[in-house]
């Protein structure tokens, strides 16, 4: 019996649902067939819009989806900036000359982690917090980036397109200037959001094999199954001909996915935010115990 989601987790994984058990599991078993997850297995990011404006009340429709994503101790740390002022726009977008997509989507939103709201309502109602704890950092953390997947997901179902932007992080003292971010509220990724201009492509993920533990953590197989990604994502769409820093690392016969995201990961990201948030309300402390 063919899987009856065959074509999608083929398309995702590149493996066959059938017989490499793992991407399907066992289609003996009844699985519901739904059209919307059939559309969330085939999702793709977009970095290319229409021009077609996109309506306000339908930017508010995404946004409220957004917000009714999952909260840790439905605390609602998320919070988000529609950036709509073009001047704003452009000195934001100016910063990152080499994403054009981040002033030219039509709708440009930031998802936050907001610490300061909870801060603030405990001052309001006089019990005393500290909210700049590790604990106060990755709970808005969390709550912004499932904000923004439900957004995306909300997005996508009515045809638009999306691209998250965590770039920002990388220049975050004038994206928070720029802005007006008060302490303990921070960027977790902006999100470009339009009409999508043309198809885009599945980016293939690594096999379940890789990345889903059942019962106890086992990663023994882990070279292996990367080195069969590397070479089902080579043969779907080869990036050889855009080696990374060649100067500083070589070229290679073949390259593939995890030389990639090797060489990515060795150069640094993100400096400057761990300094940012410690100076902004963040002591990443455990919580004071009594
Ligand atoms: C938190 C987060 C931040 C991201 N930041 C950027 C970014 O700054 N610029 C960009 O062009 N894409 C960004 N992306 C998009 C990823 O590159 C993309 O999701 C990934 O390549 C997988 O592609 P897919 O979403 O089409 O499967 C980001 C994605 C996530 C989830």
């Amino acid at each position: 019996m063919t899987h009856p989601y065959d074509g999608e987790l083929r398309a995702r994984f590149g493996l066959d649902p059938d017989r490499d058990s793992a991407p399907g599991g066992d289609p003996a078993e009844e699985i519901p067939q739904h059209a919307w997850l059939r559309q969330v297995l085939m999702r793709r990011t977009q970095r290319r819009f229409q021009p077609r404006r996109v309506p306000e009340s339908l930017v508010r429709l995404l946004l409220a989806a957004a917000f009714s994503a999952s909260s840790k101790s439905d605390f609602q740390q998320a919070s988000a900036l529609w950036l709509r002022d073009p001047a704003r726009r452009e000195r934001l977008a100016g910063l990152f000359p080499d994403m054009p997509w981040i002033g030219g989507a039509p709708v440009f939103l930031v998802f936050l982690g907001d610490a300061q709201r909870l801060a603030r309502i405990g001052e309001l109602r006089g019990h005393a917090q500290d909210n700049g704890t590790m604990e106060g950092f990755f709970n808005p953390a969390v709550d912004a980036a499932l904000a923004l997947q439900t957004c995306i997901l909300a997005a996508e179902t009515l045809g638009l397109g999306c691209c998250p932007i965590s770039v920002l992080r990388n220049r975050i003292d004038e994206v928070a200037r720029i802005l007006d971010l008060p302490d303990l509220v921070f960027p977790v990724a902006g999100l470009c959001l339009g009409y999508p201009a043309q198809g885009g492509f599945i980016s293939m993920r690594l096999p379940p094999a890789a990345t889903i533990h059942i019962d106890r953590y086992d990663d023994s197989r882990l070279s292996e199954l990367v080195d069969g990604y590397d070479r089902r994502r080579d043969a779907r769409h080869s990036i050889a001909d855009r080696q990374r820093l060649p100067e500083r690392f070589g070229t290679l016969p073949f390259y593939g996915w995890s030389e990639d995201k090797a060489r990515q990961a060795a150069m640094p990201e993100g400096i400057g935010f761990a300094a940012y948030l410690k100076a902004h309300g963040f002591a990443f402390d455990e919580p004071a115990t009594e």
